[in-house]
């Protein structure tokens, strides 16, 4: 790595930049300080491991097919489950909600004050999830970071599922409570170690509905029925589960007909919905609490008004026919079905999230590089996004796949698994 040459060191302070070009190039000089060289070794020793993720540049809306790295490829890496991130009712209500409302929200709601259209939404996505109230936030991200904190504190406990999502680990971390992680999936564990756990303080458990790189579903009545039996609450993140899940894409709650029984329900606007933001469902007490000490909520900027517009679409879309979710599921049978006839081991999945099992992470990389050769994007997975030794292509479907769409892509799969030796 070396020293920087002394020419790149920042200049003195109170030597001012005399032009825009100028100080664009102080800038780099600056940015280029030596004090971010650790973070090369970091890169790397990802590079030497071969974890380093190289990002490809999409160059189309996303689709059942899509322009990655200048090639026409089929798509089976996103989280469009209903086909509406390109849908040109959502195109259209987010291009008139910028004519009638401009492009910002310019503040935090809190402060400045909340758009009709923000109230609106929530008031349609409360009827939509069957809850008392919701709260829309800039992601589902950030619904678990402001919720989860503001719930529960420092003398409380969190019972976490170990497979939970990132921005779950990260919200309970925040909320300075005692954390206790539970097999995954496994209620009579989560019993045992309530049982176990002395404490005076508030007691939280809390599980992704859909397991994102498993594609399996949380045993749902029976963390019910734990929560009931030890009186603690219950939060279920739903981003997967939401528009794929239940009657209309109601979400796992619908899914197991436990309305009123699950105490929060988190969800993203960035999957099915197609658009961007998050979600919080749940009481109105809940609702109002969060508005109040939610920090992503107070201390953030709201969802564009375009994005607002655009879910508002994908609601009345949802809510005036199944055919989408349908589609999905059709679609879904049929890869995890042909993938299975082909001799795949497509592990714990009941959802349109259909992993390859795979073991080793350097036959993952090879084999989703094979595919994008013929031109199929899948993602390869590996630690530590999942455990050691469980690496896998993870495949996801979309409404927006036709039939020809699955059989291009499972004819692709088997002759790479035929040639890498997976599938006899
Ligand atoms: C379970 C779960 N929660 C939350 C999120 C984050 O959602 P968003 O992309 O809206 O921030 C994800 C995204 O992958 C997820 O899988």
């Amino acid at each position: 790595m070396g020293s920087e040459p002394a020419s790149s060191q920042p200049d003195q302070l109170g030597d001012e930049p005399h032009s825009l070009s100028e100080f664009n190039e102080r800038t780099i000089l600056l940015n280029h300080s030596q004090r971010t060289h650790f973070l090369e070794d970091h890169l790397t020793e990802l590079h030497e491991g071969g974890l380093y993720n190289t990002i490809r540049t999409v160059e189309s809306p996303m689709d059942a097919r899509i322009r990655v790295d200048g090639r026409y490829v089929l798509n089976f890496c996103a989280n469009n489950y209903l086909g509406l991130a390109n849908h040109p009712a959502l195109r259209e209500a987010a291009k008139k909600a910028i004519d009638d409302y401009g492009v910002g929200p310019a503040a935090v709601r809190s402060i400045a004050g909340t758009q009709r259209l923000h109230r609106e939404l929530e008031i349609r996505l409360a009827d939509f999830k069957g809850a008392e109230a919701v709260l829309t936030l800039q992601s589902g991200f950030s619904a678990n970071l402001a919720t989860i904190p503001a719930i529960v504190g420092r003398g409380d406990v969190i019972f976490s599922d170990r497979l939970n999502h990132a921005s779950i680990i990260d919200g309970c971390r925040l909320s300075r409570a005692q954390i206790v992680a539970y097999d995954h999936a496994d209620a009579a564990d989560l019993a045992r170690r309530i049982q176990e756990t002395d404490s005076d303080g508030r007691r939280l458990i809390i599980s992704d509905g859909v397991f994102s790189m498993d594609g399996d579903i949380a045993p749902l009545p029976e963390l019910v029925a734990v929560a009931e039996r030890y009186d603690c609450l219950l939060m279920i993140d739903d981003a997967h589960g939401e528009g794929v899940l239940g009657e209309g894409g109601r979400g796992i709650v619908d899914h197991f007909q436990l309305h009123g029984r699950v105490d929060i329900e988190i969800g993203t606007l960035s999957k099915a919905f197609g658009v961007m933001g998050g979600f919080v469902a749940g009481s109105q007490t809940l609702i109002d609490w969060l508005k109040q000490r939610g920090r992503p909520f107070i201390f953030s900027s709201a969802l564009t008004m375009a994005d607002v517009a655009a879910c508002l679409a994908a609601v009345d879309l949802l809510g005036e026919s199944n055919e989408l979710v349908l589609r999905l599921w059709q679609n879904t049978e049929a890869l995890r079905l042909g993938l299975q006839q082909l001799g795949f081991d497509t592990g714990l999945s009941t959802t349109p999230i259909v992993p390859i099992m795979l073991g080793d992470a350097a036959l993952a990389q090879e084999f989703a590089r094979q595919l994008f050769e013929q031109n199929v994007f899948a993602m390869a997975i590996a630690y530590p996004t999942v455990a050691r030794g469980q690496a896998r292509i993870r495949l996801m479907n979309s409404a927006a796949h036709r039939a020809t769409d699955i059989e291009e892509a499972l004819a692709a799969i088997a002759d790479i698994g035929t040639a890498l030796g997976v599938i006899p």
